[in-house]
């Protein structure tokens, strides 16, 4: 076997062999396909406007339209080329590739028109590829797939996430590593050695053990038929370290609190496919932390932090915006998250070439990454492969 051999999906056949019940995992490399993704938030797209995005290595162009989002591929299917390099819209509805012409319906994707070939026998008869979108929490989420009928997005979601009280505020930004990095740094229990500094203790009162390992019964999959799939690890059920020892000297505590019994009051932490991770309780008790890793390409995803809260009045709804801005973004989604950031950068190399999925040396509280690979594997509903972007 050549050094470059590789899978379809693009992997190489000896790593995507050993690791047993987790391939379609590793074969995941670009993510899964025939789910819903959330790209952009709502605001960031007004009528009229023209935006690129990428998801699992397509490049799509998203307009909104009379109030409504469409989606479609970013390449002319004359020649290939981006329509967005130079972006001709002569009609709200219809976008002119700038190289000779072809003009594309961005609701259907069909060829209306070829303007310097009115009479070509391909008008009508062909379509740029279009993709669903749905709008929901604030959030433009579009299908990567060709599933018919669509799945409904409240599969694709943590539970909670749309429920009609709950008022939902973010940001997104590129991150370095792979999208399994990212699922896997905010999953991985033992990771919150890795917070132990965090500025998080000033605005809050809580017990942050240095790391903590499932107890039996902690780790739960959820595969209902018609519901979202995911993991679910109740931090409640776990044995908690507080204190790091080395030759018997305590050298690390967590923060911890007398105010507070146990561990980080009810924080608990779920997993869901297609990669979108729920922390209940946090940043701030009564809060929830939603957060997806949008594989972009191979080495990128777009993590997109939202927080989540109940609001019952536009008093609530003014106030959950106002500690939005004040404390939970800057010191929860840019303060806290940064550490989980820089991780997944420098864990990336590692993984880069494979081999990381079976070099790696994982311990104990490792199980509840293993059993979101697993879960990960059985339930996707298909894998995006460098084929299904040609
Ligand atoms: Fe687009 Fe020719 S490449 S019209």
């Amino acid at each position: 076997m050549s050094d470059d051999a590789q899978t379809p999906e693009g992997v190489r056949p000896e790593v995507a062999a050993a690791v047993g019940d987790w391939r379609a995992y590793v074969e995941a490399k670009i993510g899964f396909r025939n789910h819903w993704y959330p790209v952009r938030f709502s605001n960031e797209l007004v009528e009229g406007q023209l935006i690129t995005v990428q998801v699992l290595g397509e490049k799509l162009l998203l307009k909104r339209i009379d109030g409504k989002v469409y989606a479609i591929r970013d390449r002319c299917l004359h020649r290939g080329v981006p329509l967005s390099r130079k972006p001709d819209c002569y009609t709200k509805d219809t976008i002119t590739c700038w190289y000779h012409g072809y003009t594309y319906r961005f609701q259907t994707g069909e060829l209306v028109n070829i303007l310097a070939v009115p009479d070509s026998r391909l008008i009508g008869r062909r379509k740029i590829q279009s993709f669903p979108v749905q709008e929901a929490k604030g959030l433009i989420f579009v299908f990567i797939g060709d599933l018919d009928p669509v799945p409904p997005l409240n599969q694709d979601v943590p539970p909670g996430f749309l429920d009609d009280d709950v008022m939902i505020l973010g940001k997104h930004r590129v991150v370095n590593s792979n999208w399994r990095l990212g699922a896997e740094n905010g999953f991985d229990a033992l990771h919150i050695f890795i917070h132990k500094d965090t500025t998080l203790r000033h605005f809050r009162t809580f017990n942050f053990p240095i790391g903590h390992t499932p107890l039996p019964g902690a780790v739960k999959t959820v595969e209902d038929a018609d519901g979202p799939k995911g993991v679910i690890d109740d931090f409640a059920q776990h044995k908690p370290i507080w204190d790091g020892e080395i030759d018997g000297r305590v050298v690390v505590r967590g923060p911890r609190s007398q105010q507070v019994q146990g561990t980080s009051a009810s924080v608990g932490t779920s997993i869901w496919l297609p990669g979108v991770l729920k922390v209940e309780s946090f940043p701030m008790p009564g809060l929830t932390q939603f957060e997806w890793y949008v594989p972009l390409d191979a080495k990128t995803h777009l993590y997109v932090q939202t927080i989540g809260q109940q609001v019952q009045t536009d008093e609530e709804r003014t106030e959950f915006a106002n500690n939005f801005e004040s404390i939970y973004k800057p010191h929860g989604l840019d303060g806290f998250n940064a550490d989980d950031i820089w991780a997944r950068e420098v864990t990336e190399p590692f993984y880069a070439d494979d081999y990381g999925w079976v070099d790696e040396m994982l311990c104990e509280p490792d199980t509840t990454i293993l059993a979101w690979r697993k879960l990960a594997s059985r339930a996707n509903r298909g894998i995006q492969t460098p084929q299904d972007l040609r």
